[in-house]
């Protein structure tokens, strides 16, 4: 059985990260086989939404495998670190939503994996942490960044340099998740998210992402400058045209997908 399972749902690709038996840590070859299928994704545009989780009850990803890790020489550390880089990069960077389905543990990179994600559902079974400090060593897939992003500078200090887990009502409050649901309703509640944004004009949905994205990392003139250009590839396609008709002619709109 593969380490990445895919099930498509119509337009929406649910991706389970399947190593129940250590938590679904990742290894060199979950990142691997990940970096595969997200650039098949990329180019699917038949796939709208993706949705990641965990397998098993326990976890969503307790963070990059600490067995591989403990061999790794300076150099293998470094480049294990551009390689989770690169491939949450590919997360927020794919042109479809990636909402996190975050059923347990999200520790260390896979809380970095979470944080890639463009939105997170989480179970209230939840928990999110940086750990590393505990091991000697600090977040490397991209966590001091994204986590600094999300919930500021003196909470991500706290939650780095401490390594404490917090709750998934904690990490609501922080902003971290979206939404807290309970265990069973985790993947019903991520797929009518799913099915929401799958429902709506794809030009606009992938423009709304790219815009947001470069916002992020930039300066406001920059960003606006970003916004207004995809601002006018949406006035150019069919969906600007129905989406606009069917609120003037008190309609649904039927957009084209
Ligand atoms: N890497 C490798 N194996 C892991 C793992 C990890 N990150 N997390 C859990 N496992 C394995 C355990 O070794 C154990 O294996 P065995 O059954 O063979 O002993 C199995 O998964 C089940 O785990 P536990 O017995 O520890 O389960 P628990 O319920 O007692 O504890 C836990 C759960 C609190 C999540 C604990 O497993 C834990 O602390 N895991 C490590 C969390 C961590 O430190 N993550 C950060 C890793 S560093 C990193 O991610 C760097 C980076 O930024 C890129």
């Amino acid at each position: 059985m593969s380490v990445i399972e895919m099930v498509r749902e119509e337009g929406i690709a649910i991706l389970t990260i399947n190593r129940a038996n250590v938590l679904n840590a990742l290894n060199t070859e979950v990142l691997l086989e990940l970096k595969k299928v997200l650039s098949q994704i990329k180019e699917d545009t038949s796939i709208k939404v993706v949705i990641i989780t965990g397998a098993g009850e326990k976890a969503f990803v307790a963070g990059a495998d600490i067995s591989e890790m403990v061999k790794q020489s300076v150099d293998e550390g470094y480049r294990y670190s551009r390689l989770g880089q690169e491939v949450l990069a590919l997360i927020e960077n794919l042109p479809q939503p990636v909402i996190a389905a975050v059923n347990g543990y999200a520790l260390g990179g896979g809380c970095e994996l979470a944080m890639a994600c463009d939105m997170r559902i989480a179970s209230e079974k939840a928990k999110f942490g940086l750990p590393e400090i505990n091991l000697g060593i600090i977040p490397g897939f991209g966590g001091t960044k994204r986590l600094t992003e999300l919930v500021g500078k003196a909470k991500a200090m706290e939650l780095i340099l401490t390594g404490e887990m917090i709750d998934a009502a904690q990490a609501e409050r922080l902003g971290l998740v979206n939404q807290v649901v309970k265990a069973d309703k985790l993947l019903e509640t991520a797929k009518t998210l799913a099915q929401k944004i799958a429902s709506k004009s794809q030009i606009a949905v992938r423009a709304a992402k790219l815009a947001v994205n470069k916002s992020l990392y930039t300066d406001i003139e920059t960003a606006n400058a970003c916004e207004a250009g995809l601002f006018g590839v949406c006035f150019a396609s069919e969906d600007r045209k129905e989406g606009m008709m069917a609120f003037l002619e008190k309609r649904p709109a039927k957009f084209k997908n």
